[in-house]
């Protein structure tokens, strides 16, 4: 078996480099792809020979740097296209404001409207975009017109109070709950959206005395523009602004310029229509046509399950590989283009998934149909064992559950074997009580590795000399109990390199206690934070340790039979063993989390940094959530900064990154070692890859396997020319935990002796 193993390893290593090199076109045949840091997919393109329609033509104005992308046609500056495979969508700078102020008199003053005509184009305003207003009793109206429809609508700002001592007023990020005293409102756009205005009225019709400001404003801009998830950073307004028309532009700079997000299509027919004349279709071989669907017409391409790539172009969609991609068979893995097949060696049946029933020996149950195929006498002899191995399993049980005493009943027993089918637990071994106490001297406060929000943590060692770390959790209540039920399970069902393992619980004491792998080099936020291992953090090892992160995670959402969300992703609980090589964990052992923890007042903002908006708002976890959280702990490795400001002036570090995305200034935020060392392209790909995992919509994030895959393929091709920079040591380091990629990504082949895997120090 185990030699087995290590050929398929080799095996994969071989596919591995012969493969990678293998990137998709982004442009037709001698087109220009980049405009400074934007890159120009077909169907868009710099000059009328590079792109399919008038629509999709860039204007490259290099005389500014970094240069300059506009729409050919309509002039609007476009900041960034998002990739075909993630949605059609782009963003522009789209100046739009309206401002409406009164003197004292009661005269209107400044009078501006918004007015937005995409009726041209193949353009339309995306539902990312809100109309958003600030000011004191008034009403902004909003009309607007798609191909067919019209629609109309609007919202209210009301104020309670004018108590403007230099304070601020929030936006919440709620659409329907906004506060109505705090002077702002916000209301959605329709997707299809041709022509829009929008113009500010004063609530009582007309001016009059009473009116607590002069000035309001009104504008549309994609939710990040203000408000969105940063709701107590970006999404406050100095309340002095409502005092003068230009005073507002000032205060938030973001406004002046905000980006509109624009669904784009291709032509106005829909897929019924342009499939029965051809001459016009734009999609390429392996990809499919989807209606698109803002009511006025047009299609998009998409490239076909399997596939990767830009539709419009010829063979712009290429096979993913999923054999080397996911490792997605336990033995022998086939690619096909647009599938793959796993199958098992001879002697060995099952589907071969890892996500199905993989490959068993076939010798037993071969055996068994001899048997019973065979002499009748056979049959009945086969019975009647079977017979009496369930008599003898059914009066093992009711004895064991006789034996169970109140504390293993009270700490959720039961409900963990009804969880894991018939008590099930894989390796996860139940320990003895009395083991535990002895491998840490009785709870010995000198053996407390740290102390969390669940338990505390003890470094101890087992009779075999296997040194663990032993999680004791505070005293159980019902909620907590299901909790930890949860852990157990999950964590005996995954064998991941990046994963910390579970080798034990012991339900016999007064509160559980959890056995699990030892790592004795911290976590990933004392590394980023407080460490000073100079050579260690170099961009590769940042690279490598956001791979890893991003592999395991993959893997927990899509390679295990049941996905596993996380639900609670952060530097700290990330653990690093003697290698430093990650290990994603779910418990809180560093001691700098508590001390972090007194500088907030709630434990919900404790770990506000890395909650998923989306998920704040709908109450509803989805995978996306983990990559949102992801997408802060590749912030914090690419900026060294911690996600959560200390000070409530400070921008998160969140706000701070996309600001320093939208405006193009991401170096002024990036971690010195980082903009020294990482290869411009290369930290720019890593950061945009964390802006889409910021995404403010889940839909529209990568899912973590995209971002792994990504983030190996940024990786991969950096290997050859960094490791030469690295310091001998380092060397070494990279080099065996590149092999070690392939030992353990798979190890649930040699499950046999992971028990072993663990050093002993
Ligand atoms: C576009 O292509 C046509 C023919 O292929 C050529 O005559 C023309 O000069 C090209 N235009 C540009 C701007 O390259
Ligand atoms: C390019 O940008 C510069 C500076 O903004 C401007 O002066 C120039 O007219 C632009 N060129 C074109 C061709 O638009
Ligand atoms: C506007 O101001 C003028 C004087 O400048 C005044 O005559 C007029 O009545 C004012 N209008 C309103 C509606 O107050
Ligand atoms: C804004 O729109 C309103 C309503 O259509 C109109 O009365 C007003 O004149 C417009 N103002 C400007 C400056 O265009
Ligand atoms: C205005 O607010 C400040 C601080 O919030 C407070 O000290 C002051 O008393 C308030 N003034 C009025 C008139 O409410
Ligand atoms: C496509 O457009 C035609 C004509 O407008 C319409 O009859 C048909 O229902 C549309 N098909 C779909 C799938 O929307
Ligand atoms: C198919 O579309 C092309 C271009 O849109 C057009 O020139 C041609 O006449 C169409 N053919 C038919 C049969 O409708
Ligand atoms: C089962 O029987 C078949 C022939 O019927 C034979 O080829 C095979 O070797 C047998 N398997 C075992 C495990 O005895
Ligand atoms: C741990 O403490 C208990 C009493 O608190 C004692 O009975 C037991 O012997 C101690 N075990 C060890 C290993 O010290
Ligand atoms: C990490 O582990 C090495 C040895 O395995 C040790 O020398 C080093 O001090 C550890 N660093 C931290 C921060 O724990």
């Amino acid at each position: 078996m185990l030699l087995h193993s290590f050929f398929f390893h080799v095996f994969i290593c071989l596919l591995l480099s012969l493969t990678f090199s293998a990137t998709y076109p982004i442009t037709k045949p001698g087109c220009q792809t980049q405009c400074g840091d934007l890159t120009i997919p077909f169907p868009f393109g710099i000059g009328s020979n590079c792109s399919m329609d008038p629509s999709f033509h860039i204007h490259c104005n290099t005389s500014t740097n970094p240069p300059k992308a506009y729409l050919f046609n309509t002039g609007f500056e476009v900041t960034v296209i998002y990739d075909h495979n993630y949605g059609s969508q782009i963003r522009v700078k789209y100046p739009n404001l309206a401002v409406s102020c009164y003197d004292s008199l009661g005269n209107k003053t400044v009078s501006s409207n918004i007015s937005i005509d995409l009726s041209s184009t193949q353009y339309t305003v995306a539902e990312n975009n809100w109309l958003i207003a600030i000011g004191c009793d008034d009403l902004v109206t909003i009309q607007g017109r798609s191909d067919q429809s019209s629609f109309g609508g609007g919202c209210l700002t009301l104020c309670s109070n004018s108590n403007d001592s230099g304070g601020y007023w929030l936006c919440p990020n709620n659409l329907n709950g906004y506060l109505p005293s705090n002077g702002c409102c916000r209301t959605t756009i329709p997707k299809g959206t041709m022509i829009l205005q929008a113009y500010l009225s004063d609530l009582h019709g007309k001016w009059r005395m009473g009116k607590l400001f002069p000035c309001s404003y009104a504008f549309i801009g994609d939710m990040y523009a203000f408000g969105g998830d940063e709701v107590y950073h970006r999404g406050s307004y100095p309340i002095h602004d409502l005092h003068n028309p230009t005073a507002f532009l000032s205060d938030n700079p973001l406004i002046t310029s905000p980006t509109l997000v624009l669904d784009w299509r291709i032509q106005t027919e829909n897929c019924s229509q342009v499939e029965r004349n051809l001459t016009a279709y734009a999609c390429q071989e392996n990809s499919e046509c989807f209606d698109f669907d803002g009511g006025v017409g047009g299609y998009i391409c998409r490239c076909s399950t399997g596939y990767r790539g830009n539709p419009y172009l010829t063979l712009g969609c290429q096979d993913i590989d999923e054999c080397v991609e996911n490792h997605p068979c336990d033995w022998i893995c086939i690619n096909y283009p647009g599938a793959f097949r796993c199958s098992c060696p001879d002697g060995y049946y099952g589907d071969g998934r890892h996500s199905g029933s993989g490959c068993s020996p076939s010798a037993r149950t071969s055996t068994l149909i001899n048997i019973s195929i065979g002499v009748s006498s056979g049959v009945m002899l086969l019975v009647s064992v079977a017979i009496c191995f369930r008599l003898q399993k059914v009066y093992q049980k009711r004895k064991m559950k006789k034996c169970k005493d109140k504390f293993f009943k009270r700490n959720g027993g039961l409900l963990l074997q009804q969880q894991t089918n018939e008590g099930t637990l894989g390796k996860t071994k139940l320990l003895p009580a009395r083991e535990l106490e002895k491998a840490t001297d009785n709870f010995s406060e000198s053996r407390i590795l740290g102390q969390g929000g669940q338990g505390t943590v003890y470094k101890g060692m087992l009779s075999d000399g296997i040194i663990v770390a032993i999680k004791k959790s505070k005293l159980v209540d019902e909620n907590q109990l299901e909790q930890f039920i949860n852990e157990v399970v999950i964590l005996s069902q995954i064998n991941h390199r990046n994963v910390v393992k579970l080798l034990g619980c012991c339900l016999e004491t007064e509160v559980p206690l959890l056995v699990y792998e030892f790592l004795p080099n911290g976590t990933l936020f004392d590394l980023i934070h407080n460490g000073d291992s100079e050579f260690l953090l170099s961009w590769n090892m940042k690279l490598k340790i956001a791979a890893d992160i991003a592999g395991a995670l993959a893997y927990l959402h899509s390679a295990t039979s049941l996905p596993i969300y996380h639900r609670d992703i952060k530097s700290t609980n990330i653990l690093l063993d003697e290698k430093y090589v990650v290990k994603v964990s779910d418990f809180g052992t560093s001691r700098s989390i508590a001390l972090d923890q007194t500088h907030l007042t709630t434990l919900v903002k404790g770990t506000f940094g890395y909650l998923d908006p989306e998920y704040l708002q709908s109450s509803q976890f989805t995978e996306k959530s983990d990559v949102y959280s992801f997408g802060v702990v590749l912030v914090e490795l690419l900026t060294g900064q911690k996600p959560i400001s200390r000070t409530e002036e400070e921008k998160s570090l969140v706000a701070r990154f996309l600001l320093s995305m939208e405006t193009n200034r991401i170096e002024t935020i990036l971690d010195g070692r980082v903009s020294e060392e990482g290869r411009k392209e290369e930290v720019f790909n890593v950061a945009r890859l964390a802006q889409g995992c910021l995404n403010l919509k889940g839909k529209y994030r990568p899912t973590m396997k995209d971002v792994s895959t990504e983030l190996e393929s940024i990786r991969r091709t950096t290997m050859p020319s960094t490791v030469e920079a690295e310091s001998q040591e380092a060397k070494s380091l990279m080099l065996s935990d590149f092999e070690c990629t392939w030992t353990t990504s798979s190890s649930t082949f040699n499950s046999d002796v992971d028990p072993l895997m663990f050093e002993t120090v």
